[in-house]
């Protein structure tokens, strides 16, 4: 029964792939996408520069993630919030817990207070156990909570780079494909945004926008770099510890396996 049932049950599976396949053929000649604007102009986030937590082995570098916590907080917390993360999570980043307080304590925005006995509203320096306060904007768009945002988005750390030095005149060509695809005013083209056209006008845009205190560069490029590694950091700040728990669970099997083998071996020697 199973001799027929079987290659009948394979057979009928697939003729209902090909099929499938063969529709969706029919129909793309027949009735071919469109092509749109953003289909031939929209770019995939750039492969490089490879960052230092990318692959099993990867782990951040606390003195990048420092200077991207500086561009966070010099340039990208004019408009954006990063509520997810509390001040003392910033010792993760080799901060000690004596430059947390300061850092808390100095910030821009303080942190909101409320008396229940009188209703009143004030505010008072922030304190390492605070999350950094929301920010308030008023600008065109809607600036996104940065703290998961590389999570959000495909191949985040890329896109993240990518979004921030992809700023650049609309090409010729696509204005003469498409004539009514002019960037609105308020708005800035950049060809790895989702629709081309962002609210978000380029924030880095010079060399030396904030100066580092390691020594390194402030190119854009390298600001670029490190608040994408830092926006990394903020989404996932176990991933270090992730990795390493990994390849210790890997080789506490490799050596229940073997032990299980010999165990095996031993149990059945007499038996031949
Ligand atoms: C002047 C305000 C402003 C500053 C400064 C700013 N942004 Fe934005 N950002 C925006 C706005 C507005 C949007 C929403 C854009 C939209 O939806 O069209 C946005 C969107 C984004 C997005 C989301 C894009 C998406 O895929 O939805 C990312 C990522 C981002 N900003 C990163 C940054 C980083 C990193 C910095 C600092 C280097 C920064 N921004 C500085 C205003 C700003």
């Amino acid at each position: 029964m199973v001799r027929i049932f079987g290659p009948l049950i394979g057979l009928f599976f697939a003729a209902a792939l090909l099929w499938s396949f063969g529709v969706g053929v029919v129909q793309q000649i027949r009735e071919p996408d469109p092509s749109t604007a953003v289909k031939d102009f929209h770019l995939a986030p750039k492969e490089e520069p490879t960052f230092s937590f990318e692959g099993p082995f990867g782990t951040f570098h606390n003195r990048q993630l420092q200077r991207g916590f500086q561009v966070y907080k010099e340039v990208c917390n004019n408009c954006h919030s990063l509520k997810q993360i509390a001040f003392r999570n910033l010792t993760d980043l080799g901060y000690t817990p004596a430059e947390v307080k300061a850092i808390a304590k100095n910030w821009a925005t303080k942190a909101k207070t409320f008396d229940p006995k009188t209703g009143d509203a004030g505010e008072r320096p922030n304190t390492p156990a605070d999350h950094i306060p929301p920010v308030y904007y008023a600008g065109t768009g809607n600036p996104p909570d940065l703290s998961l945002i590389t999570k959000a988005r495909h191949d985040g750390p890329h896109y993240v780079y990518s979004l921030l030095t992809g700023y650049r005149d609309q090409p010729a060509e696509l204005l003469k494909k498409y004539p009514d695809s002019k960037t609105p005013d308020g708005l800035y083209y950049n060809p790895y945004f989702a629709n081309l056209n962002i609210a978000m006008p380029p924030p880095l845009t010079t060399d030396g926008q904030v100066t580092y205190s390691d020594g390194t560069k402030a190119t854009v490029d390298q600001m670029a770099r490190d608040v994408a590694a830092f926006l990394t950091w903020t989404a996932e700040p176990k991933l270090d510890k992730r990795k390493q728990t990994g390849w210790a669970v890997i080789g506490f099997l490799l050596a229940a396996t073997a032990l299980a083998y010999l165990a095996k071996r031993n149990i059945w020697a007499d038996q031949h």
